[in-house]
């Protein structure tokens, strides 16, 4: 027995070398960790158990049967994190550049399998040059296993993805199908076809950074949510991020006691928005001054930023805020900060995490390239996501609230449980200018004081329709209230909805227009 111990040491020993000291120190001089430093960040300390680690490749061409695969190149298994119990892989780069065949893929579908089974996140940090190119076909069957998982898996655990190296071709796939996607600075790319490629096919030089890099995801095409500096950190953003969601969709979010009281009052806010109505302040201010100890971890930060979204705390519960943004396009909504919304909103919704609007939208961006560019079926999306939505739901409007966007930030209409006001908030079917220009036309084109006439009729508009009363009269909104105590009655409507329950009717599922 105690040979065979020994051998056993030995073998796992050798895997545990994955693909050897000079690989290891290429991967080092990059800036990236391996694969099993990477899970030792993540884990709870000695918390990690490994699942598969003598598994082997079954490729006998172009050389691969004389190959030996430390853990078929992908380090899979399940531990704790901040206690909770966490599904892990991490593509090993070290050996055979992390690329996935038959039997690493194989592995990854068990660990989805389990993490399903057991109701816990499932987590996984890619770093790989894509399918196996001597696997061949086995190499396409297995991605289209993992696709089918994350796809099953959707909306039952929280799917995060991290990209901390190559992810080419098929390899993007997996990560766009999950709920998060997490990109480490200068070291991480994900595209389809790499700028080899795309020169041969059209012509353009671009670098793989620029193609595919963390910041063009995070800002450009709006793929990835988070950016981290490094691998160390990025760890760090992710354990942040599990912490305001649940394990399932059974569950809740776990409270954390964050020592901030839920009566915390703040005078501030009573002059935080400016008089003039067309003057733009930082929306970030009023969240963070409305959030427990002012955190707030916002997601998709670089992309869309006419619309915010992000995590909060109010009472130690897990928020997820959806707030307009007057700073960035005056806080029109447009096709991309309706797609970032209704993602948002339904990422919350799968998770039991309640929501809460910020409302200070002056309407639609107007303009050929929006309607040309379908913003009816993306402005759609949000009409239905919050109508969808069956969390608790409270919107407050901080201002404006105009139009087809008054309801689009999910107004009571659309299931808005609580929907609270500030006294400057104006809910109209436009804002008074244009409202005025139209209805009083013929007024204003008549009259030999023309200018004098129109700043009367809009002052008029404005009176009647620029301000809460007229939809608090009709019931549209349930209280105006003093700027200083939202934090308050924040707290206060999450409470009372804490044991909202709501159903729909039976069906397959929606047709959410994409
Ligand atoms: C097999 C691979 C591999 C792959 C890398 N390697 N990619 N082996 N299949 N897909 C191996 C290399 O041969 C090398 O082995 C080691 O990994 C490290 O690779 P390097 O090229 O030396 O590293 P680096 O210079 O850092 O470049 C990394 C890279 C590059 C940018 C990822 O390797 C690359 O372009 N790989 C191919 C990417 C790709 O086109 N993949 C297929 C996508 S198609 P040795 O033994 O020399 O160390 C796809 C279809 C799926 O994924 C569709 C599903 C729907």
């Amino acid at each position: 027995m105690p040979d065979k111990i020994d051998e056993m040491l030995m073998r796992k020993e050798k895997i545990y070398a994955g693909g050897g000291e000079k690989k290891i120190e290429k991967q080092h001089n990059q800036g990236k960790l391996t694969a099993r430093e990477r899970l030792s960040l993540l884990f709870d300390e000695d918390s990690f158990v490994e699942t598969g680690m003598f598994v082997k490749h079954r490729c006998a061409d172009f050389g691969m049967e004389k190959i030996q695969a430390s853990a078929e190149g992908v380090v899979t298994g399940y531990g704790t994190v901040d206690g909770r119990l966490v599904f892990a892989y991490a593509q090993d780069f070290t050996v055979l550049g992390g690329s996935l065949g038959e039997m690493h893929a194989k592995k990854i579908s068990e660990l989805m399998d389990k993490a399903l089974k057991m109701g816990a996140p499932i987590i996984g940090l890619n770093d790989s040059g894509g399918a196996r190119i001597q696997e061949g076909v086995d190499a396409l069957s297995g991605y289209g296993k993992i696709f089918y998982r994350n796809t099953i898996s959707s909306g039952v655990i929280p799917q995060i993805s991290v990209i901390m190296g190559p992810c080419a071709g098929g390899a993007v796939y997996s990560p766009a199908i999950t709920d998060f996607i997490f990109m480490v600075d200068k070291t991480s790319q994900m595209f389809i076809t790499g700028p080899q490629v795309i020169k041969t096919v059209t012509g353009e030089n671009i670098s793989a950074e620029e193609l595919g890099g963390a910041n063009t995801h995070n800002s450009v095409s709006g793929v990835a949510h988070f950016i981290s500096a490094d691998d160390k950190s990025c760890m760090e953003d992710l354990k942040r991020l599990l912490s305001f969601l649940p394990s399932n969709n059974m569950e809740t979010p776990p409270v954390y006691e964050t020592g901030d009281t839920p009566n915390r009052t703040d005078e501030s806010l009573n002059t935080i928005v400016p008089e003039n109505p067309n003057k733009s302040y930082d929306m970030k201010n009023i969240i963070t001054n409305l959030a427990d100890n002012g955190e707030f971890l916002e997601v998709q930060q670089y992309y869309a930023k006419n619309i915010i979204t992000g995590f909060v705390r109010i009472n130690g519960q897990s928020i997820g805020v959806i707030a307009n943004q007057p700073s960035v396009l005056a806080g029109c909504l447009d096709i991309n900060a309706s797609d970032k919304a209704c993602r948002f909103i339904r990422t919350c919704d799968s998770f039991n995490v309640p929501i809460l609007n910020l409302v200070d939208v002056p309407g639609f961006l107007p303009g050929t390239a929006q309607e040309f560019g379908g913003i009816i079926r993306h402005g759609a999306k949000m009409l239905f996501a919050y109508s969808e939505a069956t969390v608790p739901k409270v919107t407050l409007i901080v201002r404006k609230a105009y139009g087809g966007a008054y309801l689009g930030m999910c107004s009571k209409e659309l299931g808005a449980d609580v929907v609270l006001a500030w006294p400057n908030a104006e809910i109209a079917v436009m804002g008074p200018d244009g409202a005025a220009n139209i209805i009083f036309k013929k007024d204003i084109q008549e009259a030999e004081n023309s200018a004098e006439v129109r700043s009367e009729k809009i002052s008029e508009y404005r009176e009647k329709f620029s301000n809460p009363y007229v939809a608090a009269a009709r019931g549209y909104i349930d209280d105006v209230i003093e700027p200083a105590v939202t934090r308050v009655r924040l707290a206060s409507a999450f409470e009372m909805l804490s044991g909202k329950r709501e159903s729909r009717p039976a069906k397959k599922h929606g047709n959410l227009p994409v």
